[in-house]
């Protein structure tokens, strides 16, 4: 997972914000929208929303439709959707240990389906 920064500049909201309200169930720039106020309108919004939506875990480069689609067959434990996706296997290159910030939103996609 990328480090924090800023990526709505208009309402001041951080890449973490939305990572957050994505494992709260947030999929859509209308939910980030709704749930911590994304303006949709700044550079920000424009040229990152799409991507982070789509990506579930940025170590592993595993996409939110990857992930989805493994728990539509099956998957329905964070281990068995790594086992299939790889997602949730990264390992922080400062520490060497297992990085496992997706978890959290993977839980989240078994728990809703989507
Ligand atoms: S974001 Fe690091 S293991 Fe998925």
């Amino acid at each position: 997972m990328a480090k924090n920064r800023a990526i709505c500049t208009n309402n001041k909201v951080d890449y973490i914000t939305i990572r957050k309200a994505m494992i709260s169930g947030a999929r859509t720039i209308d939910e980030l929208v709704e749930l911590v106020g994304v303006c949709r309108e700044c550079e920000g919004c424009k040229s990152e929303l799409n991507a982070i939506l789509s990506s579930v875990c940025g170590c592993m480069n595993v996409s939110l439709e990857a992930v989805v689609n493994a728990v539509k067959n099956g998957a329905d434990t964070v281990e068995k959707v790594g086992e299939v996706t790889g997602a949730g296997r990264g390992i922080n290159e400062e520490t060497g240990e297992e990085c496992g910030k997706c978890k959290g939103l993977i839980q989240n996609i078994i728990d809703i389906g989507r």
